[in-house]
């Protein structure tokens, strides 16, 4: 990543998530956004992008390729297929990479947990919204137990918030959530589900997370989860539980919600800033690691 006072950034993909995406790199200092790129002339997030005068395109990866000397860090907001495509060229280019897709192709990452082991990738991959809101609890589980039999995550977003790509993906969501949580978790087996309910108006983004654990005192058990939420609450501020930590015969319940910032959609598509709040978060700490190595590298 080339250094300048402001990291150069680009966001490919203009649905929800890229859209909602933009409107939070556009408020954080530290990033200067080049372009907002889709692949159809009558997207409505390109056209919102032009309204917010953000230079956009519709010419996809061409434009990125063409472009490439404009921007040091992309966001991958499109799909898992599509970033699969889009990150063949990213790696030869030498661009670090954030994917909002469940793709996994890179560096499984969860801000509070193991943001500074981005520094070393090329590819961070943010797993999913469901993944964001739950694997820090998750964590948080796993310091507090003797061994987790089964973790099982829901999920519930509003429909209006979940673009095509997010039904296309349902399969990749539930694979790489699960995934995520026996990588961060330890537990044997692991479960995802996701509902995405069409009413309106739109639900409130809600996670809970259900677990069989053997443990000894319960009491760790909740201050661990209490502590991890203020974690995640430096860098998504709508982050908070709903139902305290519950306990029956070794069955652990517990709920959250993230409340949007309402940047984009209103304030119940916290399933959109529970992501993106995570991209900015790797972004701004890319931005302080590169800052820091310039310097290093000056003052030697
Ligand atoms: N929505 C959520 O709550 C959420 C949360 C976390 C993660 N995600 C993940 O984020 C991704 C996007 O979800 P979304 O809800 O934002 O879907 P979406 O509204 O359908 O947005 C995807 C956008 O990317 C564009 N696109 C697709 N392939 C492209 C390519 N190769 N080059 C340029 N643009 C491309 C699409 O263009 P067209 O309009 O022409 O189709 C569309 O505008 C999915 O992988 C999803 O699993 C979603």
């Amino acid at each position: 990543m080339k250094t300048a006072s402001r990291t150069r950034v680009a966001i490919v993909g203009s649905g929800s998530i890229g859209v909602d995406l933009m409107f939070k790199v556009k408020s954080t200092e530290c990033l200067d956004l080049a372009f907002v790129v889709g692949r159809s002339p009558t997207s409505e997030g390109l056209k919102l992008a032009r309204a917010s005068n953000v230079e956009t395109s519709s010419d996809g990866l061409n434009f990125l390729k063409e472009n490439a000397d404009a921007y040091d860090l992309v966001f991958d907001a499109t799909s898992a297929a599509g970033h699969k495509v889009n990150n063949a060229f990213f790696e030869q280019a030498g661009k670090f990479v954030i994917d909002l897709t469940p793709a996994k192709l890179g560096r499984l990452c969860v801000p509070c947990i193991n943001l500074p082991e981005s520094d070393a990738a090329q590819n961070i991959n943010l797993i999913t919204c469901g993944g964001q809101a739950s694997l820090p609890l998750a964590y948080a589980l796993k310091q507090a137990v003797d061994e987790i039999e089964y973790i099982e995550v829901v999920s519930a977003i509003a429909s209006r918030s979940a673009g095509m790509a997010t039904r296309e993906n349902i399969n990749e969501y539930m694979t790489t959530t699960e995934f995520a949580l026996a990588m961060f978790s330890g537990a044997k087996k692991t479960k995802a589900i996701l509902n995405i309910n069409p009413a309106e108006p739109g639900i409130q983004m809600q996670t809970t997370l259900y677990a069989h654990a053997r443990y000894k005192d319960f009491g760790q058990v909740k201050a661990r989860i209490n502590a991890m939420v203020d974690k995640v609450r430096e860098y998504v501020p709508g982050y908070q539980l709903v139902v305290q930590p519950m306990e029956s015969q070794g069955r652990i319940t517990v709920s959250l919600t993230v409340r949007g910032r309402g940047d984009y959609l209103p304030e119940f598509a916290g399933n959109l800033d529970i992501i993106n709040c995570a991209a900015i978060a790797v972004a701004t700490h890319q931005h302080a690691a590169t800052q820091a190595a310039t310097q290093a590298g000056v003052t030697q």
